[in-house]
């Protein structure tokens, strides 16, 4: 029995990734698409500023768009929706019964909703019957994925801080303008310039990595007792964020051994075979000048974290560059793979 979903924000540039990446899916069938009251009521075909290489799916084009209120026929909603208003939004839906996968920032620290990669902590779904009871939810619940530099940081972190542990994280990102949203920045803010404000991106970048890395008990998270200093930059780039990082480690050790441990990163959704999970999660590149985002952000079909020029940190211990998708593993993929897990873990299925 396919579960059938719902998506939430369908029309914008990450729900145009969930309308694409869900066509499909051998475990989801979208049976539901919902945007603003400017695109509802319309079939998603005339009404959206498709804006992705590929057609629109064909299951997609006459659907019509409906508004984003509960009741709409599916068992789960993924949420792509504006940050103005997907709080209460989300809310609403979980109130009403459904699981919400959300991409959005509102509701990513609250005390009790995961902030989720499915390679990195997933245990820490454990606390959804926590939420549940508190929030008077009944079947319904949120979860959240990171930021899309987030995931790609914390994807590199992951392995550095099991093997050797990590003290102090300093990153600069070149981010990509997908990330804005469309039509995001103007072209005279971002044409012959780098702009190096990101409104809220460092404070997330600083924040979300640590719940991330951090423990769950099934009623509380424990963050990570790791500094991070991020500094975020917008340029001229259509997809990909590129990260420089440098870290100070835990434990003392070479180069060789800090490539071997990213390259031999394994997780659950490997072990479970879930559909969206890449092979290899880490994927590192010896050249050196990888990697590139236009060369390397569709690694592992925009899922893999790609890493390279690891080299030792004359401040720090070891930098390094990495490289995540930003509207795939960054954004609509990193939820769909959340809802694999989900399924897999027994929290999700037919209502
Ligand atoms: N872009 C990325 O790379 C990225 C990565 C990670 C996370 N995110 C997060 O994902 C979310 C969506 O980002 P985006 O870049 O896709 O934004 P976007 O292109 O601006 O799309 C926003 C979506 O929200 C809908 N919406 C706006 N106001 C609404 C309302 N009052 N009621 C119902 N729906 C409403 C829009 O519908 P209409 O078209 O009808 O206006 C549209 O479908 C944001 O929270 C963002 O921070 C984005």
């Amino acid at each position: 029995m396919p579960i059938r979903v719902g998506i939430l924000g369908a029309t914008g540039a990450v729900g145009q990734r969930f309308v694409q990446l869900l066509d499909g899916h051998p475990w989801f069938t979208v049976t539901a698409l919902a945007a603003s009251e400017r695109s509802a009521d319309k079939p998603y075909g005339e009404t959206v500023n498709w804006r992705l290489e590929t057609d629109i799916p064909a299951y997609a084009r006459s659907m019509v768009v409906q508004p984003c209120e509960p009741g709409l026929a599916c068992d789960l909603v993924f949420s792509g929706l504006d940050s103005k208003v997907a709080g209460p939004i989300e809310e609403a839906f979980a109130q009403a019964g459904y699981p919400v996968i959300s991409n959005s920032k509102n509701h990513r620290m609250d005390e009790d909703v995961p902030l989720l990669i499915p390679e990195v902590n997933p245990d820490h779904t454990a606390i959804i019957p926590h939420q549940r009871q508190r929030r008077g939810y009944g079947r319904g619940f949120i979860v959240t994925n990171p930021n899309c530099t987030s995931v790609g940081l914390t994807m590199a972190l992951k392995p550095l801080a099991d093997r050797f542990g990590i003290t102090t994280v300093a990153v600069t990102t070149m981010q990509a303008l997908s990330g804005a949203g469309y039509p995001g920045v103007a072209s005279l803010d971002i044409l012959d310039n780098v702009f190096p404000y990101i409104g809220d991106e460092e404070e997330k970048m600083e924040r979300e990595p640590l719940k991330l890395l951090g423990r769950c008990d099934g009623t509380e998270f424990t963050p990570a007792p790791i500094a991070i200093s991020a500094q975020c930059n917008r340029v001229h780039v259509k997809d990909g964020h590129l990260e420089c990082v440098s870290v100070a480690l835990s434990d003392r050790t070479d180069e060789a051994a800090v490539a071997e441990t990213f390259r031999w990163f394994t997780a659950l959704p490997q072990e479970l075979r879930l559909p969206f999970a890449p092979a290899q999660p880490v994927v590192v590149r010896d050249e050196k000048d990888r990697p590139q985002p236009r060369y390397d952000r569709d690694a592992g079909n925009g899922m893999s974290v790609v890493v390279g020029r690891i080299r030792r940190c004359p401040v720090l211990d070891f930098k390094f560059l990495v490289l995540v998708h930003n509207t795939i593993r960054g954004a609509a993929g990193a939820a769909v793979l959340n809802a694999e897990l989900l399924k897999a873990q027994g929290y999700i299925g037919g209502r």
